[in-house]
């Protein structure tokens, strides 16, 4: 279940049974396991390789010397080379090319018998982020567990107790969970569980109810779950915004963030930070925020603003953007910003996760699990929590009720509008089959679709291994047209909105290169036939609304590609769904 989250390889140990491992999904170690293996307790792992190649050498779990503790690990040891010497200088040995080894071989160096205390003292010898499971030959009934950084969370059951990276994986035994904070070390047997603080202060972490069903996080029928969770867009947004909309006065209603909206109401100036996607999705909202809520925004990578000098004042904000909420650069983002005093906000899809619990205030986005690797429903509830967003604040800076109504009329129809959006997914399918044998491929788009053409370009390089790109429509002429001839074909978003005249413009400059030219245009837009080699027409909305529209149809072009060309369109090569290292 937990597949998504590294798949490079994968092991299970089990006290009594020792450990097996294997490289690439998990089929290949269902495979080396011809035999139920016999035990009532054991720790798995998944892989995305940080240290060392994907080997079976290097795939978790690891043990120390004595072979009797063993251990698997999701992050990053930073330190680990000098612990590393420090062991060889005493004579361990190593197998692997890993930094987790490296904290198994000293935690069994500091073992005396009791486990939580070996890994307490080892942990205090450690920099870096981990989300580790322990378990040793002699207490094949204990698991030690302690996070930081990476997620932990605890599934309470009633024939037994689980350890889980999140809680998608507990659901077939459990929805009780507790979520561990950074800091924290779990003792959990199959009877019950304790925390403890890394300086030994008991810590009271009561269960929580997770919200959502198995079913959630099945594929219910369809190929892929990508191609699912696009299906599911009506669904989404109609969750995204039930009893968030007060329709008659146009304005919106965002429980999360009722405490801070004053401050909102007053800001000098919003940061938005985010990686991949989520960064788009930022990018969309800052458009939006300053063209209807006059709100000056700015979108920083979270890779990016963690470490470059920041200059907040008191009347700011900070804004992470995030599906998993566990994606590390974005986390030590808000975490710079909490500690420079500023506020700060989410808009986290994932409940219980450690960004949502780290901000001040925010707003869950309600899309549900999204298990394929490639974000496509999560990212259009987060534009449609952007849209909720600039009304909220648009509403408090000025904007008129005649507006307000408009925009939520929009969202109010936009799940109808995505159903009818879908019914075209056959015809997008023909035209990515056409599209499927180009290596390169340029996404323009201008003002709100400039985000949305690097979205459309993300998603042929995450599922279908195109080298593409994305520019603002107006900046091709400056360099990147050079590039473009009978085998580079250009995707144009060019809806009948403000620019549009721009758009064909430039579609025109593409044009007399010879280059192939796919254009997402508004239905009943005679012109664009003449200038495009395919278009692929679509429902004319309210422009705040258009970004959400238009991303449907590049996400549905993109799994197509990718299906065309055979590709494991739901775990890319190279990739997992949340980076919780940096
Ligand atoms: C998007 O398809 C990718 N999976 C990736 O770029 C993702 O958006 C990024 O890693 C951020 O993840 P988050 O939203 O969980 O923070």
């Amino acid at each position: 279940m937990l597949e998504y989250r590294g798949y490079d390889s994968a092991g299970i140990f089990v006290p009594g049974s020792g450990a097996i491992k294997a490289v690439g999904p998990i089929d290949n170690l269902a495979k080396k396991i011809t035999a139920t293996i016999p035990g009532t307790s054991g720790i798995a792992h998944t892989r995305w390789a940080t240290h060392g190649e994907p080997t079976e050498l290097n795939a978790h779990p690891h043990t120390d010397a004595s072979g009797s503790l063993w251990l698997v690990h999701n992050g990053i040891i930073e330190n680990y080379r000098e612990i590393k010497e420090k062991l060889l200088s005493q004579g361990i040995t190593f197998a692997s090319q890993t930094d987790t080894e490296v904290l198994v071989k000293l935690i069994g160096t500091l073992y005396k018998g009791d486990l939580r205390q070996a890994v307490m003292d080892a942990l205090l010898r450690v920099r870096g982020t981990y989300g580790i499971a322990v378990m040793s030959q002699e207490h094949p009934d204990e698991i030690v567990v302690a996070k930081m950084g990476s997620p932990i969370v605890l599934g309470i059951g009633h024939d037994g107790n689980f350890v889980a990276s999140d809680p998608s994986a507990l659901l077939a035994h459990t929805k009780d969970v507790v979520y561990l904070d950074d800091g924290e070390i779990a003792l959990v047997t199959k009877d019950g569980y304790s925390v403890i603080s890394i300086d030994g202060e008991h810590r009271e972490k009561l269960p929580e109810k997770v919200e959502w069903d198995i079913e959630a996080v099945q594929k219910q029928g369809y190929e892929h779950f990508m191609i699912k969770e696009i299906f599911e867009a009506p669904e989404v947004i109609a969750n995204t915004i039930r009893g968030r909309l007060l329709f008659d006065k146009g304005r919106a209603k965002l429980g999360g963030l009722e405490s801070v909206i004053n401050e909102l109401a007053s800001l000098n100036r919003l940061q938005i930070v985010g990686c991949g996607s989520a960064y788009y999705a930022g990018q969309v909202g800052r458009y939006l925020l300053e063209e209807y809520a006059g709100l000056p925004t700015e979108v920083e990578l979270a890779s990016e603003y963690r470490y470059k000098r920041n200059l907040p004042d008191k009347k700011s904000a900070v804004l992470a953007v995030s599906q998993s909420g566990e994606t590390a650069d974005t986390l030590a983002s808000i975490r710079s910003a909490k500690q420079m005093g500023v506020l700060t906000l989410g808009i986290i899809n994932t409940v219980g996760s450690t960004i949502a619990r780290d901000t001040d205030a925010g707003v869950h986005n309600h899309a549900g699990p999204e298990i394929a690797v490639a974000s496509t429903k999560a990212f259009i509830s987060q534009l449609t929590v952007f849209v909720l967003l600039t009304l909220l604040i648009g509403r408090e800076r000025g904007m008129s009720q005649e507006v307000g109504v408009e925009i939520a009329e929009a969202l109010r129809t936009l799940p109808e509008t995505l159903i009818k959006v879908l019914t075209q997914s056959e015809e997008v399918k023909a035209i990515a089959e056409k599209y499927a044998n180009y290596s390169d491929a340029i996404f323009i788009g201008r003002k709100f679709h400039t985000p949305i053409a690097h979205e459309g370009s993300l998603k042929l390089k995450e599922v279908a291994y195109i080298h593409a790109e994305a520019y603002a429509g107006g900046e091709l002429k400056h360099g990147p047209i050079a590039m473009l001839d009978t085998n580079f074909p250009i995707i144009a978003l060019c809806p009948q909105d403000d620019v549009y005249e721009k758009m064909i413009s430039n579609i025109e400059e593409v044009k007399a290169r010879k280059a192939p030219i796919l254009a997402f245009a508004t239905e009943g837009d005679v012109h664009i036939t003449e200038l495009a080699t395919d278009v692929v027409f679509m429902p004319k909305v309210h422009p705040i609304v258009q970004p959400i529209v238009t991303t449907v149809y590049l996400h549905l072009l993109a799994y197509y590609v990718g299906l065309a060309k055979g590709l494991n369109v739901d775990r890319p090569r190279n990739l997992a769904k949340s980076v919780t290292v940096e």
